[in-house]
């Protein structure tokens, strides 16, 4: 029998209907007409608490959306998922970034192997390697100490280690500098080596396939930085060690094949920061913090595939996003850390969230027919409320927020923090309610009726940081069944790959000008760069 499409299941049908229904309520009006509703719309999993409250839902509205999920078979693609079968269809691999963070002794088995095993054994690794860096064992080529570690890396192996070091920053240790570096634009590793010493220097490579062009770009520049210093080749094995699936790759370039950290082709880059690609972070924070993180993560995998559906935070959050981009119409999700640590965590999200669900296509080729993957963007709080939120409030477009917080201070005690989480509850308060409006003066009009989530955690700890970026991965993976897309793959990055190559062959320095045959505009403006390039150097 022919699978319906999204749009013609029941499930979907009774969606439409019942969003003309409800379409247009208020959430004043929900809230005056249920007084409880504050504290029955929430859901916790692990240490994490979600108010989804303050979504334009109704009782009814999380019964479809439950209807849809059990449809489009959640609950079987979640369990095909943690058991290693190969859920990644355009690319036929596992999508098993759950065995990352499985404790020793679980059984996971993809390819016909436990892999467990041979996650622990990388565990292993870098633990000792990260000890011996932290503990000054580990010397640079003419045997002095590291104190810069500098993570080279694009996509999910920077967004990822760089999220993880800036949210983990009260627990790293202060005396080591770490940067990173992930742009093909020369000034990235020219600003993030400045001042630095190449004896005390120590380069991570992370990249999962080792042919992005910027990653090996930036690393021969790095090792080009570090033999100016030491003019020795000897040297790059005590200052560069990599990160990869592509040993042979890696070894060509001269790493040390003992200081190569292996992950799998079953973890894609953007699930990957709890791989060997979170090394620099265990550099930051030991092995202890990094086992709890993954720990965390752990605890929100068992969450997501064994809470009940109702209670079940990735699920819910998953739900409200399909209901907010399919229904509603909204285009942007906001996410509004309160927590200053997260800075880059709207940045890592863009990567998981777009780089996931931008799918025009369902698994079968077909197209998927509704809006996928809305637009993540965000900035923390309470920077953000003298920036964008202007719009927000009043602006003519409909956009979601996820508004992420810790109950519990880290740094010196004092009332900056209720500042902060007064701030961060007068908005979502603002956001849904509005003020009351004056005719007279329409500018001042807040209409309210803006959909917002609210996470809460305790504290931000390792534990809570993997749980609440599982919390996000599992939300993306359920969006990406109910829309039926392959969430694990990235066919459109491909393109701009490939005609970059052309171009960098036809800017490279030429006796003659190459003929170029791209169409006039691009033709046009390479032609001028040619000219202010020549201009600038003369
Ligand atoms: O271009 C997209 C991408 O493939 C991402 O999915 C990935 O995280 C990034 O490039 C980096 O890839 P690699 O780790 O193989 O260098």
């Amino acid at each position: 029998m022919r699978q319906l499409r999204l749009i013609e299941r029941p499930a979907w049908k009774a969606l439409v209907a019942h969003q003309r229904r409800v379409g247009r309520c208020h959430l004043r009006e929900m809230f005056a007409a249920d007084a409880l509703r504050g504290e029955r719309m929430v859901a916790e999993g692990a240490d994490l608490y979600l108010d989804y409250s303050k979504n334009r839902v109704t009782d009814e509205t999380m019964a479809l959306l439950q209807q849809l999920a059990r449809e489009c078979g959640v609950a079987g693609r979640i369990e095909a998922m943690f058991s290693g079968e190969s859920i990644n269809s355009t690319e036929q691999r596992a999508a098993l970034h759950v065995a990352l963070r499985a404790p020793p002794g679980e059984r996971i088995v993809s390819g016909g192997a436990d892999v467990v095993p041979q996650v622990q054994a990388v565990l292993a690794r870098m633990a000792s390697f990260a000890e011996s860096v932290r503990s000054g064992a580990w010397r640079g080529h003419d045997g002095r100490t590291i104190r810069n570690i500098i993570n080279i890396g694009i996509g999910g192996s920077d967004l990822g280690p760089v999220m993880l070091y800036e949210a983990l920053r009260h627990y790293s240790r202060r005396d080591l500098h770490f940067g990173f570096v992930s742009n093909v634009d020369p000034a990235d590793l020219a600003e993030a080596t400045r001042g630095l010493d190449p004896g005390e220097t120590l380069f991570i490579v992370c990249s999962k396939t080792f042919k992005t062009l910027e990653t090996l770009t930036n690393a021969q520049a790095a090792r080009a930085w570090c033999l100016a210093h030491f003019r020795d080749e000897a040297a790059v094995k005590r200052h560069f060690v990599a990160v990869s699936t592509n040993a042979q790759g890696v070894a060509r370039f001269g790493i040390d094949p003992a200081n190569i950290f292996g992950f799998w082709d079953w973890v894609g880059g953007r699930y990957s920061t709890d791989s060997a690609i979170g090394l620099s972070t265990m550099v930051a924070v030991g092995e202890e913090h990094f086992r709890a993180m993954l720990a965390g993560f752990h605890a929100m995998d068992q969450h997501f595939r064994h809470a009940p559906a109702q209670h079940n935070l990735p699920l819910l959050m998953a739900l409200l996003a399909v209901w907010n981009t399919n229904f509603l119409g909204v285009e942007s999700v906001a996410v509004l850390p309160y927590a200053h640590y997260l800075k880059r965590f709207p940045a890592y999200l863009q990567q998981l969230t777009m780089e996931s669900n931008g799918k025009h296509v369902t698994r079968a080729g077909a197209p998927v027919g509704v809006a996928t993957a809305p637009i993540y963007w965000g900035e923390p709080g309470t920077n953000g409320q003298h920036s964008f939120y202007q719009l927000l409030h009043q602006g003519t477009r409909l956009v979601a927020c996820d508004l992420i917080a810790f109950c519990q201070q880290l740094d010196p005690p004092g009332d900056q923090h209720d500042m902060l989480m007064a701030n961060l509850l007068a908005q979502t308060e603002a956001l849904a309610f509005g003020s009351v409006s004056d005719p007279q003066q329409p500018w001042r009009d807040c209409a309210g009726n803006r959909p917002t989530s609210t996470i809460l955690a305790p504290r931000l700890t390792p534990h809570t940081l993997g749980q609440l970026i599982a919390l996000y991965e599992h939300s993306v993976f359920v969006q990406g069944v109910i829309w039926d897309i392959d969430s694990f793959d990235q066919w459109g990055v491909e393109l701009g790959k490939v005609l970059a190559q052309r171009i960098i062959a036809e800017l490279a320095p030429h006796e003659a000008a190459p003929v170029l045959s791209h169409d006039s505009s691009t033709n046009n403006l390479i032609r001028r760069y040619r000219e202010q390039r020549t201009q600038r150097q003369a």
